[in-house]
């Protein structure tokens, strides 16, 4: 099974997988990335931003294909959402370097660091800082639940993130990223149908990823005792906290697009007493870029005050002509579908790069959470299709 040796990195007591960047999980599933690498025969590298490469045929000439995903997962999440990418990518490889066919190319089978920014806030950390889309001076600044900076747990880990920024050089070198990743959702295909499931198919290409964005709003409050303040003399900003909470979802409803609170911040957080600040944080994403800064404004007007804005991506097609050649080498009827969820081959396409995903049908279409899943069979037709993927562009 393709994941089986990764299932017990990570558990997490609450149901999935908890693998944050840079901490004890992932540190072992970067343990594996190399391992893995290194009985393939491939050149193991970290860039600056703590990506991992490893590479066949490196000193090929040419621009690298490059194919894989990222380690890292959301708090309980799926334990597909990401290694599925990876694993397969090293699976394929060893299919073909077992078939005896070699790459007239480079090939190279990248681990991005922090896609979730699960533990940091920003997403497709190690692209955005790879490709110069966030300045590495911001993102040593970030902080997690516990106080520790980027920059600490990097360095705890070994890295150092004076490192940390734009690499044009390696950017260069990247001819064209594959990305391959369980489906998500059961997102619209042309003909009325819902995902691969409603397809029919094990396998199909991404055409785009819907515009979204990350926004946190702070209220703040007059902290004092839960029994001894009366109702009309209270400056509580968890009220606050709970119409725009309630607004998002409303916003979201008039717009026809998707708007999310799942994490909520109340300081002090004590039972008895009333807050002295709170903080909801937005994710909006939908197919127009527009309504979906207006869900924000919506929530601006309502709570009267205004969103801090922590990360933007606009809409992401992919590269037509990849994306022709990625269903070719598939063979037979590929669906294509839109995505609702970021990926590091959304920053990568926007950075310029011939990019195109392959996804691998989820049943329910559950992700980020425990009940993500693919059924083996599926997920060897992944291989089977990354494998044809890889010997067609790198041939
Ligand atoms: C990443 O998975 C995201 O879409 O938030
Ligand atoms: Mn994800
Ligand atoms: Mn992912």
């Amino acid at each position: 099974m393709l994941l089986s040796e990764l299932s017990g990195v990570g558990r997490d007591p609450a149901g999935g997988v908890t693998r944050f960047a840079w901490a004890v999980a992932e540190l072992e599933l970067r343990e594996w990335f190399s391992a893995r690498a290194a009985s393939l025969g491939l050149d193991v590298e970290t860039d600056g931003n703590g990506n991992l490469w490893a590479w066949w045929g490196g000193s090929l000439p040419g621009t690298a294909f490059v194919v894989g995903s990222h380690l890292d997962s959301v708090r309980s999440g799926g334990e597909w959402d990401g290694p599925l990418g990876v694993a397969s990518a090293f699976a394929a490889v060893e299919s073909l370097r077992a078939s005896g066919w070699m790459p007239t190319r480079p090939v190279a089978i990248v681990a991005f660091a922090d896609e979730e920014g699960g533990r940091f806030g920003l997403a497709c950390l190690g692209s955005r800082l790879l490709t110069g889309a966030v300045e590495p001076e911001r993102a040593l600044g970030f902080v997690d639940d516990s106080g520790v900076t980027l920059a600490e747990a990097m360095t705890a880990a070994g890295h150092d993130p004076r490192l940390l920024g734009a690499d044009p050089t390696r950017l260069a070198k990247i001819g064209a990223f594959v990305e391959l990743h369980i489906e998500q959702g059961r997102m619209p295909l042309p003909d009325g149908a819902h995902g691969l499931t409603g397809a029919g198919r094990p396998v199909g290409v991404a055409r785009e990823i819907w515009p979204h964005g990350r926004w946190r709003i702070d209220l703040s409050g007059v902290p004092d005792h839960a029994g001894t303040t009366a109702l009309a003399d209270r400056v509580d900003p968890v009220l606050a906290m709970a119409e725009g909470i309630v607004e998002v979802r409303r916003a979201a409803s008039e717009l026809g697009i998707l708007g999310t609170v799942g994490r909520v911040r109340v300081l002090p957080g004590a039972v008895n007493a009333i807050a002295s600040s709170a903080s909801l944080w937005v994710d909006a994403r939908g197919q127009d870029a527009d309504r979906v800064r207006e869900l924000v404004t919506l929530v601006e007007r309502r709570l009267g005050v205004a969103a801090t804005l922590e990360s933007w991506t606009d809409v992401t097609r992919f590269d037509a002509a990849l994306t022709a050649d990625v269903a070719a080498a598939v063979g037979g009827e590929v669906p294509s579908l839109p995505s609702g969820a970021g990926h590091d081959a959304g920053v990568l396409s926007l950075a310029g790069i011939p990019t195109a995903m392959l996804f691998v049908r989820n049943p329910t279409g559950v992700s980020h959470s425990p009940d993500e899943h693919a059924e083996e069979a599926d997920a060897v037709a992944g291989v089977a299709a990354l494998t044809a993927v890889i010997r067609r562009m790198a041939s």
